[in-house]
């Protein structure tokens, strides 16, 4: 006589695949108020993405497990991007202390060296990302310039521009539109010197492993390849210069054809900078 092992074969209609899940969908903190699920609807509304309205019994874990593979959570002081993998809440991060070392009259940061961003300058940033070199960009340019930077990541869209917005403003900063778009696809609806600088910090495709902040956005980021002509398009839309950012470690600058600018033998990022309509 054979002996039951103990896991039962599921009938046919349990071997049935679940509900696929939703790649993403927004949500609010159980502690919800009116207000705040409606700014989570309007948002989610504007980046095209389902709303879950949810009340206190309904665990995120739940909602993971059975409804979506992420999930953007709306709380009252706060946003955050949730996954298998654990929870990305907005924070100024990195971009906070290079500000800081700006207030404090230190004129290291790459992006001021390399773009010479000064005040009143209109700034293009085409990958937003987790909105750090926005921050400085906003920062260098002041109240009289202006900051428009584009996500395409409907997730990283939807946390780094309602965590922008719940931010203090610095006296000294402009505010920064944040537009869930594709750089190639926007940047051919812009006429030609629309802004004095375009900014790129792609995906370049080899990265090395980093901070929980940075793995969480490798997570959700856009992965489309900078083309030379999105390169070309963007030295149209740029009156000034168009400012690349990448890896060392990856061939992306050698593919497009750009030589960077020279750097020390330990930097692990390169800047390469190219001109823009005042040029020709
Ligand atoms: C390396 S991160 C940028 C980091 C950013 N500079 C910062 O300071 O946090 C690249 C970002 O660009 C976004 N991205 C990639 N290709 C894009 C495209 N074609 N249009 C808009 N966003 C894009 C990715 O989703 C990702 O969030």
């Amino acid at each position: 006589m054979s002996q039951y092992t103990g896991r039962m074969l599921p009938r046919a209609a349990d071997a049935r695949p679940p509900h696929p899940r939703l790649p993403l969908i927004v949500t609010t903190s159980d502690r919800v108020d009116t207000d705040l699920s409606t700014r989570a609807r309007l948002a989610a509304e504007d980046a095209g993405v389902p709303f879950v309205a949810r009340h206190h019994k309904l665990p995120l874990k739940k909602l993971l497990a059975e409804t979506a593979e992420a999930l953007v959570v709306f709380e009252s002081e706060a946003v955050s991007l949730v996954d298998a993998e654990g929870v990305l809440r907005f924070s100024p991060g990195l971009g906070h202390l290079r500000i800081r070392q700006l207030d404090a009259g230190v004129p290291e940061d790459m992006l001021l060296r390399i773009a010479g961003l000064r005040e009143g300058e209109r700034v293009l940033d085409c990958t937003l990302g987790l909105g750090a070199d926005a921050q400085v960009a906003a920062r260098l340019v002041g109240p009289s310039g202006a900051v428009t930077a584009l996500e395409k990541s409907p997730a990283l869209y939807l946390l780094v521009r309602h965590g922008l917005e719940g931010l203090p403003r610095h006296p000294a900063a402009c505010a920064i539109r944040v537009v869930h778009a594709d750089a190639s696809e926007h940047l051919r609806t812009l006429p030609t010197g629309a802004f004095d600088v375009v900014l790129f910090d792609p995906m370049f495709e080899r990265q090395r492993k980093s901070s929980a902040a940075f793995e969480a956005l490798r997570r959700h980021a856009d992965y489309s390849p900078l083309t030379r002509e999105t390169v070309t398009e963007a030295q149209r839309v740029a009156r000034r210069a168009v400012v690349l950012k990448g890896s060392r470690y990856s061939q992306d600058f050698k593919k497009l054809g750009i030589q960077p600018e020279p750097a020390r033998p330990n930097a692990t990022v390169l800047w390469a900078k190219l001109p823009g309509t005042a040029a020709s």
